[in-house]
């Protein structure tokens, strides 16, 4: 009985033949996790990277050559015909692959036999997907600065043309003083070329290669990490390799970060939208095609996407917080806890570049309804200015303060454009200067235009294969 017990024992344990040794089904089924889905993303990067590890292997020389000139060929050749299996939908991860990097060599060995298995010559999964994310980081960090940036200037173009007409100004969302819509469009506006310099401080700590680091502690093999660095457009490499694996999840938590700041952004620009363009505001007339209606009440156009917007910027903060808590709890070297950070880090992009989109195309829609702005001035608004008009004719500020407050009745509803363009602060009319925003957004678009042609030149000239792929064009 008790040698049946132990084979029944065994056969369960016996588990699946995977790349990696048999593991038990459910075990498999539990650490690949949605990696068999995520890793999809990845999947580009992942032969942009191999091939540039297997030009880089053809390359060191030496008595033992893993991979020659014409193998290395080979290999490319089917590392492209992969990328087109991608692209058409019809590469599958199995649940025996795991990830991405067993599927690509399982379908290497397929097409290449022996030498399909030599790929992995010097590497790791850990050191493959860290590069894989850095790949994809890349991609997307241009893809959010260039959407940003097109958000930026489309609230300019707000601002410019709605300069002068005025709006009050609150705090404690009471009304304070007399400003205008030119002021609240380019201070959001402002806001972005904030969250793009963050943006772009990510995008410099994400630019450095950890392949060749293997599972963290390099390899007894000549390899050269300088040069596959170089083959994949990065300006620069981890020097360190078991810091190279270690900055996986930092670098997450970084990129993670800069997108909260641009989210927070979206959601306080969504919040003003929200209030302003309800009727008893009516500053702002959302564009009604931008807006949903009620299954029950007929007279309903609701801000759905603003308020999912602001639903949305809590989802990316939490991610923010998810990958530095995964980080908090590891020592140096890989653990796989790190696995559970490619959720939030792939989710928080696409979630924030979607919100950012929509809400560009939100902007260039709305209109503004100056009556309804003028209607939200009383004379109250007013006070400060005339305190500040008695400052002028000489009384100290205080007195000028406590004269306005006892005769508040008193003050009356004045020229406000005037209120709008005396304010000087810049030595300009309004104390709003929008070229320098202007120009900030035209110094990064050419950024992400010469970064953009650096790193596709690279995968072209690399994998040979058109990049980024046709359909991905008009997103990209
Ligand atoms: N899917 C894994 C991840 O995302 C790949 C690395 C697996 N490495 C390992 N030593 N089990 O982390």
């Amino acid at each position: 009985v008790k040698a049946a017990r132990r084979t029944q024992h065994k056969t369960a344990r016996e588990g699946r033949k995977t790349i990696v040794g048999r593991i038990d089904p459910e075990v498999l089924r539990f650490t690949a996790g949605k990696d068999r889905v995520l890793d999809i993303a990845l999947a580009e990067a992942e032969c942009f990277a191999t091939a540039a590890h297997a030009t880089m292997l053809s390359r060191i020389g030496g008595k033992a050559t893993v991979v020659t000139e014409g193998q290395k060929k080979r290999i490319i050749r089917a590392l492209a015909g992969i990328v087109r299996e991608v692209r058409s939908g019809s590469f599958r991860i199995s649940q025996n692959d795991q990830d991405i990097h067993l599927a690509v060599e399982r379908r290497l060995t397929r097409k290449l036999g022996d030498l399909g298995r030599r790929i992995h010559t010097a590497r790791s999964r850990n050191d493959q997907v860290a590069v894989d994310l850095r790949l994809y980081g890349k991609e997307q960090l241009l893809c959010v600065m260039d959407e940003t940036l097109e958000l930026g200037r489309a609230l300019l173009k707000l601002a410019r043309r709605h300069a002068a007409v005025p709006m009050v100004g609150r705090t404690h969302m009471q009304p304070a003083m007399p400003s205008s819509v030119g002021l609240w469009a380019s201070a959001h506006a402002e806001s972005l070329r904030d969250d793009i310099s963050m943006q772009r401080s990510a995008y410099d700590f994400n630019d450095r290669c950890p392949l060749g680091s293997a599972a963290g502690y390099g390899v007894a093999l000549n390899i050269d990490r300088r040069l596959t660095a170089r083959l994949l457009g990065f300006r620069g490499l981890h020097e360190n390799v078991l810091y190279a694996g270690n900055a996986r999840g930092k670098c997450e938590t970084v990129i993670l970060s800069a997108l909260s700041q641009v989210m927070l952004s979206l959601s306080r620009l969504s919040e003003d939208l929200i209030l302003y363009s309800t009727p008893e505001f009516g500053y702002f007339v959302l564009p009604p095609e931008y807006c949903t209606g009620s299954s029950i009440m007929p007279q309903k156009s609701n801000p759905d996407v603003l308020e999912l917007i602001r639903a949305k910027t809590t989802r990316v903060l939490g991610y923010a917080s998810t990958a530095a808590g995964i980080v908090k709890g590891l020592t140096s070297g890989y653990g796989r806890d790190l696995q559970e950070t490619k959720e939030p880090f792939i989710d928080g992009m696409q979630t924030a570049r979607a919100c950012v989109r929509i809400l560009t195309a939100l902007v260039k829609e709305i209109n503004v309804d100056k009556k309804a702005l003028l209607a939200g001035f009383r004379p109250e608004v007013f006070a400060a200015d005339r305190a500040l008009e008695l400052v002028g004719e000489g009384v100290p500020f205080r007195d000028a303060y406590n004269h306005v407050k006892k005769h508040l009745g008193e003050l009356e509803k004045v020229d406000y454009r005037r209120a709008v363009v005396s304010r000087t602060h810049l030595r300009t009319q309004g104390g709003m200067n929008f070229d320098e925003s202007a120009a900030h957004f035209r110094g990064i678009k050419t950024f992400v235009s010469r970064e953009r042609k650096r790193y596709y030149g690279s995968v072209r000239r690399l994998l040979g294969v058109e990049y980024p792929a046709p359909r991905e064009r008009e997103v990209t």
